[in-house]
């Protein structure tokens, strides 16, 4: 089945939109009509968009595909001309971060820095991740209500990928925060120009920092993740200047933007699903599986993005070189051909829950998955436990308006 046949006359008019009322709150609605009516979908940009399960895992573990950008052959629409003098403007980067490039290069890099995020390395973490957990609860236990997101769900994160890369905390925070907020807006299909504007003066201001950082940690070595990275670039072939400072970029925006919507977006679900969060709350050896059942319940990141270099089949569909597939990993979380009938449920006890695709899949699935999964098990088993009665302050939560890093700017609750 193809676009066309679905929106043809007495066909339901199936097309992956964003802007349409309520996407924000739940795309899911959306995801399954496309799912059923027009499983790989061309997007009104030309993408193809895939919502099946099957569909997406075999994208993310085909090694074929590529994550270059220059591979893409997209017919953009047209940018006004101020926007196109920025494009214009900018000198390229002499380098990469892992998640934009195809071997060799992604595995000489991704080699570099895995050795930090092995299971052992980083369950030697929980300690320290519980007594921050429990200092930011103690800040604002007397007041008797919170904003989950600035008082746990961003900090917590920041202030982890930030000791383990051996930075300082930084009286930046706030700064820093919009920053990232502008430049992972840049996954997103579709971009206004405002928002173009804002992600490359992030890009620009988080780059100088970067540099900065790595000047500093020059002078100031440790036993930490950014002391390793300047002595491979010291060593010569392993590392250039300016792969090390989009490596640094890359930590510090993946290490702590996707945590905070996974908790954010998870307590949500759990104060919406009242029955669950008591179960999780008087049964703390739920708490690993409860984790991986909010990352596919309301995935943090909910799509990926692979290009062909040759031709491809996918769902009975033909695809030229150089097409650009938007794998739809919230989609494929809640296919029911792969979940059952209970795919758009929250079951914490799900027997397989640890095989939805939030993490992605293949060689650049996430380096980070076991410390998301320790700080997702650590802050959100604490907090329903310390605050028994624990509640939404509000009826409407409020989304960031990102699609693919889905997320929300703040989540009022009451304590008590
Ligand atoms: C709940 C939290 C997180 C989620 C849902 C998440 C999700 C993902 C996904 C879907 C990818 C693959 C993207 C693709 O296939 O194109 C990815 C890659 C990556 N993630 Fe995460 N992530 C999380 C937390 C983290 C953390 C805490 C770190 C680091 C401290 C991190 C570092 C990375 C890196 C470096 C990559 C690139 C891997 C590569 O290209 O080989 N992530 N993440």
């Amino acid at each position: 089945m193809t676009a066309s046949d679905v929106t043809g006359p007495g066909a339901p008019a199936v097309m992956l939109n964003p802007f349409e009322p309520g996407f924000f709150d739940d795309p899911y609605r959306q995801y399954a009509t496309l799912r059923e009516h027009d499983p790989v979908h061309r997007t009104p940009l030309g993408s193809v968009a895939l919502f099946r399960y099957d569909d997406v895992v075999r994208v993310l573990r085909d090694p074929h595909l590529s994550v270059e950008e220059r591979h893409a052959k997209l017919e953009l629409p047209p940018r006004s001309p101020e926007i196109q003098a920025l494009f214009d403007a900018r000198e390229p980067r002499g380098a990469a971060n892992m998640l934009n490039l195809d071997p060799p290069d992604h595995h000489r890099l991704r080699r570099l820095v895995s050795k930090v995020f092995t299971p052992r390395t980083v369950e030697g973490l929980r300690p320290r991740v519980q007594a921050l957990v429990d200092a930011h609860l103690d800040a604002v236990a007397p007041a008797g209500e919170m904003d989950l997101i600035a008082d746990l769900a961003f900090p917590l994160p920041f202030v982890v990928i930030s000791e383990l890369l051996g930075i300082p905390d930084s009286p930046d925070r706030l700064r820093l925060r919009e920053w990232s907020g502008a430049i992972v807006k840049q996954f997103d299909p579709i971009l206004t120009d405002d928002e173009i504007r804002a992600a490359f003066e992030a890009a620009d201001g988080f780059w100088e920092l970067a540099n900065e950082l790595v000047a500093w940690k020059r002078s100031h070595p440790g036993d930490d993740l950014l002391t390793g990275l300047i002595a491979a670039e010291e060593d010569g072939d392993r590392l250039s200047a300016d792969e090390l400072v989009e490596q640094l970029i890359l930590l510090y925006i993946a290490g702590h933007e996707t945590t905070t919507n996974l908790i954010g977006n998870g307590v949500l679900a759990l104060l919406r699903h009242r029955g669950q969060l008591e179960r999780l709350r008087d049964d703390p050896a739920l708490d690993a599986n409860a984790v991986d059942e909010l990352a596919r319940y309301d995935s943090p990141v909910q799509m990926s993005r692979r290009i062909t270099l040759t031709d491809l089949e996918i769902g009975g569909h033909h695809l030229e070189p150089g097409s650009v597939l938007l794998t739809c990993l919230g989609a494929a979380n809640h296919d029911p051909a792969r979940w059952g009938p209970t795919a758009g449920d929250l079951d914490l006890s799900r027997r397989d829950a640890a095989q939805h695709v939030s993490f992605g899949g293949g060689f650049h699935s996430c380096l980070g998955a076991h410390l998301a999964r320790l700080e997702g098990q650590v802050a959100i088993g604490t907090l329903v436990r310390r605050f028994p009665a624990l509640d939404l302050a509000t009826d409407a939560p409020e989304w960031n308006g990102r699609i693919v890093l889905r997320g929300l700017t703040r989540l009022p609750l009451r304590l008590a």
